[in-house]
Parts: structure tokens; sequence; C-alpha cells
């Protein structure tokens, strides 16, 4: 087990106090005074990636001494699996060719580096792949070298090698600048949640309007407050059904257009895609959230300084894709997928190399953490994206 707590799931939250003047308030109280409230997407997307203060930006914001910890980051176990996952995706479409691992948001690099070691184990593979990673964060790319490249390797390059092997490994800034033609493989295991939502909520009459962040006033606790747009607008009109039975609706247009761009290229290169994070299928309503410190906090709370995430919502995923030919299968939860993957047997065969009492108890406690249903093992989803006429593989079993 690599460290301790869990992401999202230590929900006690912290007592506010005024929030702290970060360096971001007083550019978003600006612009706010100038050009009238934020939508929470281009208040998330400030907060988030803003190049100079943005929170992925500037630090190593995972395990203890950061405010969260992923999959990956709680057991070598997760990213084995994904590699076996991917190894037996590419045999069914009976391809010899080049696979293209492009991986969204790696974050320190972990789970990459897990599936390398797994993929680098077989003959006939090891010598067909190579990783693109496509990460906003100048910081985590820097941590992901660190991770994944030799000590040699120029750290100021984009293009470098692999510890494991002979892979190439290219930094990319976007799908776009990925300039491949050949199969791929797009993982994007917890980075859905952190591209920008709109949020929008009933008024007293049943209409959708946005919601909108504002400056607030001196009495409150935080810079800034949540206010409902006074009438309709173009968002709320072309991105919410007006006969949605919810309340509070929440919408990424950025992941919408992240999962067409992926189809496009399945459809064009061929491949497959796994898409893995917290989400739902459309029945939840409000899940925008902040978190610091393994804590809950206001999302209105030291802009910049906080992680800001919101739930993702599959089915507007699915909806998106309609107009593609390719296949989804999912979601499901990261319980099923694990056990479809074979982690009990992976445990049994960790448990019984395991050195010391210690090491044993660790691998069981990250085995909980992943799969129990009170924590990961049913709020964590997986979503599959297959070119059309692909049919559903044991991973994807529901039972
Ligand atoms: C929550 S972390 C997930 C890290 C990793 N996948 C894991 O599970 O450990 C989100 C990652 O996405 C990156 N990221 C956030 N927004 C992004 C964007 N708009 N474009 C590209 N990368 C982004 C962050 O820098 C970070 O590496």
């Amino acid at each position: 087990m690599r460290s301790i707590g869990v992401r999202q799931f230590l929900f006690s939250r912290r007592a506010y106090g005024k929030s702290v003047q970060t360096p971001l308030v007083e550019s978003l109280r600006r612009r706010i005074l100038t050009t009238g409230p934020l939508t929470v997407a281009d208040y998330m997307r400030e907060c988030l990636t803003n190049p100079h203060h943005g929170y992925y930006m500037k630090k190593d914001v995972f395990g203890t001494k950061g405010d969260f910890i992923t999959s990956p980051e709680i057991s070598q176990m997760f990213g084995e699996l994904l590699g076996v996952w991917i190894a037996s995706e590419w045999q069914s479409l009976g391809s010899n060719n080049h696979l293209h691992i492009i991986e969204f948001g790696p974050g320190r690099g972990t789970l990459a580096s897990d599936i390398l070691r797994v993929l680098t184990q077989f003959d006939g593979i090891k010598e067909r792949i190579s990783l693109h990673l496509i990460d906003v964060s100048p910081k985590m790319r820097e941590i992901q070298r660190k991770t994944l490249c030799s000590a040699t390797a120029d750290g100021s390059t984009s293009h470098q090698k692999s510890v494991y092997g002979n892979v190439d490994i290219t930094w990319h800034h976007s799908l776009a600048d990925v300039d491949i033609h050949g199969n791929c493989c797009v993982i994007a295991h917890e980075f859905l949640d952190a591209l920008p939502i709109h949020k929008f909520q009933r008024n007293e009459k049943g209409v959708f309007h946005e919601v909108l962040i504002d400056v607030a006033d001196s009495s409150s606790p935080h810079h800034f407050r949540e206010v409902l747009a006074p009438t309709p607008n173009a968002n709320s009109t072309k991105l919410v059904n007006p006969k949605d039975e919810r309340d509070h609706v929440e919408v990424s247009p950025l992941a919408g257009m992240f999962v067409q761009d992926i189809a496009s290229h399945i459809n064009k290169h061929g491949g497959f895609a796994l898409l893995a994070d917290y989400g739902h299928n459309g029945e939840k309503e409000d899940t925008f959230r902040g978190f610091q410190s393994h804590k809950l906090v206001n999302t209105l709370e030291q802009p910049g300084e906080i992680d800001l995430t919101a739930d993702v919502d599959f089915s507007f995923l699915r909806h998106c894709l309609s107009p593609f030919k390719v296949v989804t299968h999912g979601p499901i939860s990261q319980q099923v997928f694990l056990h479809n993957m074979g982690i009990s047997i992976r445990l049994k065969t960790l448990l019984n190399a395991a050195k010391t009492e210690q090491q044993r108890l660790d691998l069981l406690t990250s085995y909980k953490m992943l799969c129990s249903p009170d924590e990961m093992g049913d709020r964590f989803k997986f979503f599959m994206i297959h070119p059309h006429g692909h049919s559903s593989l044991p991973a994807a079993a529901t039972s």
C-alpha cells in the first residue's frame, strides 16, 4: 500500500473561517466587477488551471501531505490490472500494429508506470507501444518525468524513453497535438471530474437558470457567492433538457467535446478508451465540491488553493457520443471492474510474497479501499468506448 487516506471519502467538513485572500481573489473580483458574474465553469477553470495561480499548476497535490489520494496511489494492483486490461483489449482487436497509449491528466505518473511495468513484460507488445501524456500542469509534467524517465534523461525535452525498456514517452498539451496514425488506447483516470461544469437550478417557477459566481458583501465568510442568473441564458436553454426531473443539473460541455474527440480518433485510427471517475448515470444533482487536506470544504473558499471537482455524468457523455460510430460499455463500478480483471488473484499472489505482517495488512487495507462499497468500490465508475461492432468483454460484465 502506497499511502493512507482516500480522496473524497473523508466527509468530515472543516469548520469554515473567513476565506483567505489568495492571489486569485483580486483578479476574479476585478473580472466580475468589469464583465459581470462568472459561470461556475469559468470560476472552476480559473481556480484549477490559471497559468500562474491555478491549483494544479504549482505543487504536488497528492498523497497524505496533499489534498487527496487516487486509486493508483493506493496500490500497485490498480495500475497492473489496467495494464492487463489494455493487453487483452488490444489482442481482441486482432491488431499487430503499434499501440499508442494516451493518458489524460496522469498526475504523478504512477498509473502509467504500473501499466508500463505490466505491458513491457509481454514479448510482442513491449516493442510496439508508446506513451503520450497530456497534462496542463508544468509541475505535474515535471513529476511525471521523474516517475517515468531514467535519471539521465534531459528533463527539458518533451520526448523521452521510459525507465521500463525502450518505450517512447511524449508530452502534449491536448489531444489535437497528438499526431498519431494507428490504434490508440485512451486512459483518463480522475481527469474528467476536473473539467469545468456549468451548474443550473430551477427557479420558483420551475424554470432552469444558470448558477453564477458573484462578488460577496463584507458580511459573507467568503469573497464570492453563488447567485441565480435573473433570466434563462444560452447555456441554460441549450445545455439542459427542460423535462429533466432534477432540481439541480450539472453539465460539462468540455467533457462532452473530450469524448467526441476520442470517438473521432477511434473512428479514424482504431483503438479503445477507458474513462474512470467518480460519476453517475444522470441521476445526481449537486456534486460540485471542494477538498483540502482530505477534507470537504466550501467551493468558494481559497480560490486556487483547494481542489474543485464534480461527479461525471456518464449519461451525458453517452448522449454526446450518439452521432459517432462507437459503442460504449458501462458505467460499471470499480469493484466489479477490478474483480472481473482478477484483483482477488493478484491480491493472493502479493499476500503470499509479502515478507512482513505489516505488508500483508497494508495489502488488505488497500484492497478494501479500492473495492469496498463503503469506500471507492461503488462510487467510482468505469466507462469504455470501443469501435462500432465491438462486443462487451469480460471486464465490462456486470455480474
Ligand atoms: C485528479 S488528478 C488525477 C491524476 C491521476 N490520473 C491519478 O489518478 O492519480 C487530475 C490531473 O489532471 C490534470 N489536469 C487538470 N485539468 C486539466 C486539463 N484541463 N487539461 C489537461 N490536464 C488537466 C492535472 O494536472 C492532474 O495531473
